[in-house]
């Protein structure tokens, strides 16, 4: 069982605007049956995390919630439910969580969708095995940063697919190399 963070990426490092848009991500081109597109990445899970702006952006674009698997999602609020969605709001620790989506996954992966500070709450918890990023030809400038922690990651594995640069990385620990560097 692997707890994995799978996620789109700007080239430097952003997964949404300041203003919290995706307009620049929804725009590109990619194969749903290509290198670690969804659909495949999707096929392993068994239960997924997110914090409260990434449920209320999926819940308010598109075609709406349509995720079977077991949802938590973080919030400090009363959030509305999409009716016989399988979601619990949760402002538990993450180890908590992290139990409770495991004995729901019975085996399978967990994804932790989002956004980037709740990833790095599991990751401080030791509970963050790896990190799957589609990264878009796009720049930013500023925005949410895609994981904003000093981890060191091995690449494991990497592909194109259609106008996306994919790695995928194992979380190895926190960040070693340079510490006695004084710049
Ligand atoms: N590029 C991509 O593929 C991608 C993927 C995911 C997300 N996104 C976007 O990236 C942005 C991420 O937003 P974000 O960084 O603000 O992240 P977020 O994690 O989606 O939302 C942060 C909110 O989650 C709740 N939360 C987080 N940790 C919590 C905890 N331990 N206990 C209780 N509540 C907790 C709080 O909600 P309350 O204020 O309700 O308490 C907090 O304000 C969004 O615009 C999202 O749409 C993009």
């Amino acid at each position: 069982m692997t707890t994995c963070y799978y996620t789109a990426s700007s080239l430097d490092g952003f997964i949404a605007t300041v203003d919290e848009s995706l307009e620049w991500l929804l725009t590109q081109d990619i194969d749903e049956e290509g290198a670690m597109a969804y659909p495949g990445f999707r096929e392993g899970l068994g239960a997924m995390a997110m914090g409260a702006h990434t449920y209320e952006w999926i819940v308010h674009h598109g075609d709406g919630w349509d995720y079977t698997l077991p949802t938590w999602v973080f919030s400090h609020r009363d959030l509305e439910l999409p009716e016989g969605a399988d979601i619990r709001l949760t402002q538990a620790d993450v180890r908590q969580v992290h139990a409770e989506m495991t004995e729901r996954a019975a085996g399978k992966d967990l994804w932790i969708a989002g956004g980037g500070e709740l990833v790095g709450s599991f990751a401080d918890a030791g509970l963050l095995d790896e990190v799957w990023i589609q990264y878009a030809p796009v720049t930013l400038g500023a925005g949410a940063p895609v994981l904003p922690r000093a981890l060191d990651l091995e690449l494991i594995d990497v592909a194109r697919n259609r106008s996306f640069l994919c790695g995928r990385y194992r979380v190895t620990g926190a960040l070693t190399a340079g510490e006695d560097v004084v710049v």
